[in-house]
């Protein structure tokens, strides 16, 4: 458990102090925010400066797989940093090249190559690169309801509002809807039903785009962001499928759903399906030195066999994090921690999270597996209108604020985005911890139920 934790109120004022006068945030009005300042972390909690503990179901931005502070990782980082802290990339580094074995050894099928970058956006951008050279094609396809990256070419990408105010960068980015049954936008009735429209209409947009201009199609294996929903049977088949009819790289993005969080190393697992390029980040090393990358097929490496790949970066594979994946992957392997995440997706948190539903009327779907879970928050579970608008702010979206405040008081920290929570704690997560959350949650919900009609 935690270890006693002596409150400082008067370190905490200084530490907001100095972020309110200096630190500009990502994604917000600066004048606007009240960030909670952060005294220490460790396993799946963390606690301020004023005595109050948090359970964290949003494992930071969905990437501390095996919680805060593991001492055997910890431990590398430090071992590490005495031993060689950093190399530049055109060299042969031990630790990276460890790195690059273990994460190839796990990725599906022939991606046996790793291009190291420093974080998800950054892999994302260099998939696309890779896809455009070796297809000497310009167009890419994603899917609405996406998120994958703030970066020129991965928020031109993505389908969320984010993507609004950047929305002039990348040339040849079209979108397309993706499957999701609950909200269908196919007017499905049947997972059958909305996993063939969508490939219909996949096949229609490629059709009317052009198959000869489509370098790539990327999804998100399960996405993440944008709502946590599980693709049908058969549809990422049917993009593998279509992709290889046409020539089109197909990329799929597992910064968030890779490294355990669906209960499987990476989610393209469940789905039987191998993409020609995967991305990942995040759970790499549970975030705790920034790293990232795109898991290269066979195929594609031999484009860039004898003609040279024109991108790179600095910190490529830096040792640091580095020497973090190698430490993250043996804990992973060590402690079982992947096998924990199925479990308690299938026996406690998915259970859990469905009883949940069945006392609160707010709360109009349940879905995900592994520790990758959402609920879908509704005013009326038989129109299912979202409990507050899409992309809602101030007034509009106050349900949603105090569903979450709700859930803080009762020390749980929950992911929000839009209409929904997502429970998304560690993999390393305990069943009493889940248990913990779920009562959290429970109390919360009663709150959101207030404002269903
Ligand atoms: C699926 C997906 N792709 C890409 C990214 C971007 O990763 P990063 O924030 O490390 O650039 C994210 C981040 O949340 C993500 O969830």
């Amino acid at each position: 458990m935690t270890p006693h934790v002596v409150p400082d109120p008067q370190a905490g004022a200084a530490v907001k102090a100095a972020d309110r006068a200096h630190v500009f945030h990502s994604w917000s009005a600066q004048g606007l925010i009240d960030p909670l300042a952060v005294a220490g972390a460790e396993g799946s909690y963390f606690w301020d400066y004023d005595g109050n503990r948090y359970l964290d179901f949003t494992s930071g931005l969905v990437y501390t797989n095996i919680g805060y502070q593991h001492p055997k990782v910890v431990a590398a980082i430090q071992e590490q940093a005495g031993k060689l802290a950093t190399f530049a990339p055109a060299f042969a580094v031990d630790v990276r090249s460890e790195a690059a074995r273990l994460i190839a050894e796990r990725t599906p099928g022939d991606l046996n190559k790793i291009f190291f970058t420093n974080g998800g956006a950054e892999a994302v951008e260099n998939a696309v690169r890779m896809a455009r050279l070796h297809t000497g094609r310009h167009k890419v396809l994603s899917a609405f309801r996406s998120y994958h990256g703030a970066t020129s070419t991965a928020i031109n990408l993505t389908g969320d509002p984010r993507r609004w105010a950047s929305d002039t960068g990348s040339a040849g980015v079209v979108r397309f809807w993706a499957p999701f049954l609950y909200r269908s936008p196919f007017y499905a009735e049947t997972e059958e039903q909305e996993c063939a429209r969508a490939l219909a209409h996949l096949e229609d947009t490629i059709a009317f785009e052009g198959p000869g201009t489509i370098a790539a199609i990327i999804l998100e294996t399960v996405p993440g962001t944008a709502g946590i929903m599980t693709p049908p049977p058969g549809y990422l088949a049917g993009v593998r499928e279509i992709c290889d009819r046409y020539g089109i790289v197909f990329v799929l993005d597992e910064v968030m759903a890779g490294f355990g969080r669906t209960g499987t190393w990476f989610a393209a697992e469940h789905f039987d399906v191998v993409p020609d390029l995967l991305t990942f980040a995040k759970g790499v090393n549970s975030g705790y030195v920034p790293l990232g990358g795109v898991a290269i097929s066979e195929k594609i490496a031999a484009t860039f066999e004898t003609r040279p790949y024109p991108g790179g970066l600095t910190y490529s594979g830096h040792p640091l994090a580095c020497a973090a994946a190698v430490a993250t992957i043996h804990v992973m392997e060590d402690e079982k921690v992947v096998e924990n995440a199925a479990r308690i997706g299938e026996t406690v948190l998915g259970p859990g999270l469905r009883a949940l539903a069945e006392r609160h009327p707010s709360v109009g779907e349940v879905r995900g597996m592994g520790v990758f879970w959402a609920l879908d928050l509704v005013k009326n579970r038989e129109t299912r209108e979202p409990l507050v608008p899409y992309n809602a702010s101030g007034e509009a979206n106050a349900p949603m604020a105090a569903f979450a405040a709700a859930a803080k008081k009762n020390g749980l920290w929950p992911f929000v985005n839009m209409n929904r929570t997502h429970a998304v704690p560690a993999c390393n997560v305990t069943d009493a911890e889940i248990a913990e959350g779920l009562a959290a949650l429970d109390a919360a919900l009663t709150i959101a139920d207030e404002h269903t009609v």
